[in-house]
C-alpha cells in the first residue's frame, strides 16, 4: 500500500458526456497534473492528456462493456464479475479513477486479490459504468465489500442502494454473513446506516404481520448482515430495549411512519432470481 493522502491534483476530467471534478488526490503519472483536463474513456479506462490522441483511441477502442461475466441483467442495469488478475490494467484505472472520489489513505496497485462488481446502465453505445464494489477473493474479517463508489454525476440517484443490495445478494448465495470494510467514509456510512435500517424495519413489519417472533440472529439471517451490523442499528435507532431481564426489540411508530412516507417512493431494487453467479472456487 501506498500513501496517497495527498493534495487533489487533477483538476478536471472527461468522461464519456460528463465532465467531472475530482474531490481527492489519485496517483495518476506525474504529467498528468499539468494539464487542464484529463480524458479518460468511458469503457477502457485509458486515460489521455491530450485531446488528439484522446480521439484517435476513441475511434479505435472495440470495448463496449466491462471485461467480464455478466452476472445480472435486469431493464434497468448489468452487473459484470471481473477478476483483477485477469483484467490488471482495466482494474487500475478503474482504481485511479475512483481514487479521485475515495478518502482513503491507502491505494491497491495490487488488484489480484480482488474481484470487481461492476454496475452498468444501457445505451446504443455500449454498457456504461455507474459504479462498483470491489471485493477481496479471500477476506480474513469476512468483509464483502472493500470499496464501493458510485460515479459522482450518478450520486444521489438510489444506484449505491442497489450496488449495496447486491453485495448482500453474493453473501447470501455465499451462506455467509457479509459486512463492509472498515472505517467507512461518511458517505459510505449515511448509505450503509439507511440501507440497513430500511430493510431491518421492513424485515420487522414482515415478522409483525405474519405474528412471528424476531431475534437479532434471524434479522441477521434473513438480510445476510453480521449480528454486529443489526445490533449497532438497532441501537442507533433506539429499537432495542431492556425490558424484566430481556432484550427487547420495539419498532416505534415514528420509524414505522417514516418508513411508510419512504415507501412511497419508487425505488428500484435487484431481483435475486436474475443473479446469474455461483460462488467462485
Ligand atoms: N447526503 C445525505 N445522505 C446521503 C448522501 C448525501 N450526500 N448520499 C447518500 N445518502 C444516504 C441517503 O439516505 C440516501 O437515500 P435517499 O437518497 O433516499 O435519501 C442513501 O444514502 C442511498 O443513496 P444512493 O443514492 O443510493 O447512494 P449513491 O448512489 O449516492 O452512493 C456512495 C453512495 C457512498 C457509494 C457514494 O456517495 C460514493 O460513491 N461516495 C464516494 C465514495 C465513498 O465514500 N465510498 C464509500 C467508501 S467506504
Ligand atoms: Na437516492
Amino acid at each position: 500500500p501506498t500513501e496517497v493522502s495527498r493534495i487533489r491534483n487533477i483538476s478536471k476530467v472527461q468522461f464519456g458526456r460528463h465532465d467531472l471534478f475530482p474531490w481527492y488526490f489519485s496517483p495518476y503519472p506525474e504529467a498528468f497534473t499539468e494539464e487542464d483536463c484529463v480524458f479518460i474513456c468511458e469503457m477502457c479506462l485509458g486515460y489521455y492528456g491530450d485531446q488528439m490522441e484522446f480521439v484517435r483511441h476513441r475511434r479505435k477502442c472495440q470495448l463496449f462493456h466491462p471485461p467480464g461475466n455478466e452476472i445480472y441483467r435486469d431493464d434497468y442495469v448489468s452487473f459484470y464479475e471481473i477478476d483483477g488478475r485477469r483484467q490488471r490494467t482495466w482494474c487500475r484505472n478503474l482504481c485511479l479513477l475512483s481514487k479521485m472520489f475515495l478518502d482513503h489513505k491507502t491505494l491497491y496497485y495490487d488488484v489480484d486479490p480482488f474481484l470487481f462488481y461492476v454496475m452498468t446502465t444501457r445505451t446504443d453505445k455500449g454498457d456504461h459504468v455507474v459504479g462498483y464494489f470491489s471485493k477481496e477473493k479471500e477476506s480474513a474479517d469476512g468483509y464483502n465489500v472493500a470499496c464501493i463508489l458510485t460515479l459522482p454525476q450518478y450520486q444521489r440517484k438510489g444506484f449505491g442502494r442497489l450496488l449495496i443490495q447486491f453485495s448482500y445478494e453474493l453473501s447470501r448465495i455465499e451462506g455467509k454473513l457479509g459486512s463492509p470494510e472498515k472505517p467507512l467514509s461518511d458517505l459510505g456510512l449515511l448509505s450503509y446506516r439507511q440501507y440497513w435500517s430500511e430493510n431491518i424495519i421492513d424485515t420487522l413489519l414482515d415478522y409483525n404481520e405474519r405474528g412471528e417472533k424476531i431475534t437479532i440472529e434471524t434479522i441477521s439471517t434473513a438480510l445476510a448482515m453480521t449480528t454486529q451490523d443489526v445490533e449497532h442499528t438497532l441501537q442507533v435507532l433506539r429499537m432495542q430495549v431492556y425490558h424484566r431481564g430481556e432484550h427487547k426489540i420495539v419498532l416505534p411508530e415514528k420509524l414505522v411512519k417514516q418508513r411508510e412516507v419512504q415507501r412511497q417512493k419508487v425505488r428500484r431494487t435487484i431481483d435475486p432470481e436474475k443473479i446469474q453467479w455461483k460462488p467462485p472456487v
